[in-house]
């Protein structure tokens, strides 16, 4: 690797999350809730699904708004549909992103292409400054294949937004920058990841463990990465089986948050225009 960190960021914290359900009673694992959005800002919300019981997953999630932000959708196993008020029609397969723009209104829904077998991924909310909350609706279905890929000595790093070892995301925002890489870690291998001190990051293993600065990071945890200042990125260590998780860091907005459920504005007034433009037909 090019990289090499003088001051790593160390871990600050680290969270199991909370089982919810959501949609039409999909189980799902909130790892990123309500009170670490100003902690974690730019981000408003990450979820983890990851289940063999279709019991679990076939409600899906049916039509419902979103206005305010973006969401994120990564795709490990399974065959989600989404349809939106805009006209879009996308399939999320293994591998896949897709990243929808919700700014003034969409009404979208996700549902199973699927009736059994597994169903894993992510879902992260990143948010929008005031001046691009009310913009047109954006929306991007990125394959797999279409998702940049760095290799070094037992590391690939799926590049889904940012930039890693010189290869450019497959999206960029000017406003957060955020960054959101899909780490893949043989055994014992090691990866470090420039990052400036004032961005928000943190981390999630979905296979193996890993250790950052000397913390161990099991499946299905989120590690908060520590702002210390003068500090120049992360370095996660693999354990013994490998390990894959992603990376996600992003610029701080630092603007009042308010959220109703799939609404995040910045004050309540906005919210409640977001209401009433929702049961008037104003977000189709
Ligand atoms: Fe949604």
């Amino acid at each position: 690797m090019d990289t090499r960190l003088t001051t790593p960021r160390s871990v600050e914290r680290v969270l199991q999350g909370q089982a919810t359900s959501d949609g039409a009673g999909v189980r799902l694992t909130r790892l990123l809730t309500a009170d670490l959005q100003r902690r974690l800002d730019p981000f408003l919300m990450l979820d983890l699904f990851g289940t063999d019981n279709p019991g679990d997953y076939i409600g899906g999630f049916p039509d419902h708004p979103h206005r305010g932000f973006e969401t994120i959708t990564y795709m490990l196993q399974g065959r989600m549909r989404h349809r939106d008020s805009v006209g879009n029609v996308g399939l999320l397969v293994p591998g896949s992103v897709q990243w929808m723009t919700a700014g003034r209104g969409v009404i979208h829904s996700e549902m199973p292409e699927q009736e059994d077998g597994a169903m894993e991924g992510f879902q992260l909310w990143l948010n929008l400054p005031g001046r691009s909350k009310m913009r047109a609706p954006w929306y991007r279905d990125i394959a797999s294949s279409e998702v940049p890929e760095w290799q070094g000595a037992g590391v690939t790093v799926r590049v889904i937004a940012g930039a890693a070892q010189g290869v450019s995301g497959a999206v960029q925002r000017e406003d957060t920058e955020p960054l959101y890489l899909d780490l893949h870690l043989d055994p014992g291998a090691v990866f470090e990841q420039p990052l400036p001190a004032t961005h928000n990051a943190f981390v999630v293993v979905y296979r193996g463990e890993l250790t950052i600065a000397d913390t161990p990071v099991r499946p299905r945890r989120m590690a908060i990465l520590a702002n210390t200042p003068d500090s120049d990125g992360v370095a996660l260590r693999a354990g013994p089986d490998g390990a894959r998780a992603i990376l996600v860091a992003g610029r701080p907005l630092k603007e009042p948050i308010a959220q109703y459920g799939p609404f995040v504005m910045n004050t309540q007034q906005e919210i409640f225009q977001a209401v009433q433009d929702f049961q008037a037909g104003r977000l189709a």
